[in-house]
């Protein structure tokens, strides 16, 4: 028999990009017109299309050259007082907590749902009411989508403005023919990857132009304002997305239907197998409001308790499989946060971060690679 430490670990995730051939007829259009940035024919065609598949006007949808860039124009884009309080969930991946500082404002930390994982308008309303809060920023965890029906009126009944982090859901969160505003991750390692990319879709008036002008430095190109063209209109940066990666993430799209219902299935395969494997009850993330995850892109599973989870860690690592503390630590423990986020209370979160632990899933997962999974599973 091999020993363990003589086979190849299996990977926490694997990309699912498209192989250069199919890149090819995009790169050489892009090649052919000699566009190789600034708002080319490949963006303007993939912008046009994720314009469609939310039912929007082209000018509510843009892209950026990442989501991290997006959540931070977004919130520029809102024009909040210098210093605002922004909600943020304690369990989420940095990036949605150093846009809002990025952006010159405070993130309040709060907690999550024990079940769904999410940050909901509920738990905002609750913290709405301990301290003044200027924008809440809800993350769709792990993909699971929001009900944005209810976010809606939240907007609507206090006023204050919202936006999703919906990095890790493109395919799962949609706006459910609610107004809302949406950011999405085009990384390598999502359900519609460019390599890098990121997409900002709302229906709040002038929101998508205003991101798309912050992402071209903040320089003015509409004809019809007052201010001439060419002209800075704003403090912006460079965040706009290259033809090389709308290339790819057309390619990517061409295929997304496909691989999304795979990954479902896998999905659905392996909690199942898990499941069924494990001596310890474990548990998923429950369905949200905003309905089922309809592109997953990681597996996460929680364990009882900490000590199950250092257990099985320490099995999985001895079998060379793969496994990450998805969004830990939490963000109220990480120093270079604490000095600048307030923090409310945050059982729920504490816990997760206790218990979360993310196993290998990716497609073209092998048998092999998934039965490695399955055995150290069922030999803890
Ligand atoms: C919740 C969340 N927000 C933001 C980001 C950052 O996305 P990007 O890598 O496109 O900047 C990620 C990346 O995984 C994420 O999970």
């Amino acid at each position: 028999m091999m020993l363990a430490q003589n086979l190849p670990w299996v990977p926490l995730l694997v990309p699912d990009m498209p192989s250069p051939e199919t890149l090819l007829p995009w790169l050489e259009r892009m090649h052919a017109a000699r566009h190789y940035s600034n708002f080319g024919p490949l963006v303007q065609e993939l912008e046009y299309s994720f314009a469609q598949k939310f039912g929007l006007e082209p000018e509510q949808v843009t892209t950026v050259a990442n989501a991290t860039q997006g959540l931070e124009l977004a919130l520029q884009a809102l024009e909040l007082p210098p210093g605002s309080r922004v909600l943020v969930p304690a369990l989420t991946f940095v990036a949605t907590a150093t846009a809002v500082v990025r952006a010159g404002h405070v993130p309040v930390l709060a907690d999550v749902d024990a079940a769904t994982w999410l940050l909901t308008p509920e738990i905002a309303r609750s913290a709405c009411t301990r301290m003044c809060i200027n924008a809440v920023l809800p993350v769709a965890t792990f993909g699971m989508p929001h009900g944005m029906q209810a976010w809606q009126q939240f907007e609507q009944v206090t006023g204050l403005p919202v936006i999703i982090d919906a990095a890790a859901a493109y395919g799962s969160q949609w706006l459910q023919g609610a107004e809302g505003t949406l950011v999405f991750s085009l990384h390598a390692t999502k359900s519609l990857p460019a390599g890098e990319g990121g997409l900002v879709v709302s229906t709040r008036p002038g929101l998508a132009a205003k991101v798309r002008q912050l992402s071209n430095f903040g320089i003015n190109l509409d004809p019809a304002t007052t201010l001439p063209v060419g002209t800075l209109a704003s403090l912006g940066t460079n965040a706009k997305m290259s033809e090389y990666h709308a290339a790819i993430g057309l390619a990517s799209l061409q295929k997304w239907e496909l691989h999304a219902q795979q990954r479902q299935a896998l999905q659905a395969d392996l909690m199942q197998e898990l499941q069924q494997a494990s001596r310890y009850p474990l548990a998923w993330q429950a369905k949200g409001p905003g309905g089922p995850l309809q592109a997953p892109t990681l597996l996460c599973m929680r364990l009882p308790d900490e000590s199950v989870r250092a257990t099985v860690e320490h099995a999985c690592q001895q079998a060379r499989v793969m496994t990450r503390r998805w969004y830990q630590p939490l963000l109220p423990h990480m120093a270079v946060l604490q000095q600048r986020c307030l923090v409310l209370d945050t059982p729920d979160a504490q816990l997760l971060g206790q218990t979360l632990l993310g196993l290998p899933f990716f497609l073209g997962m092998t048998q092999p690679q998934r039965q490695r999974v399955l055995s150290v599973i069922t030999s803890q």
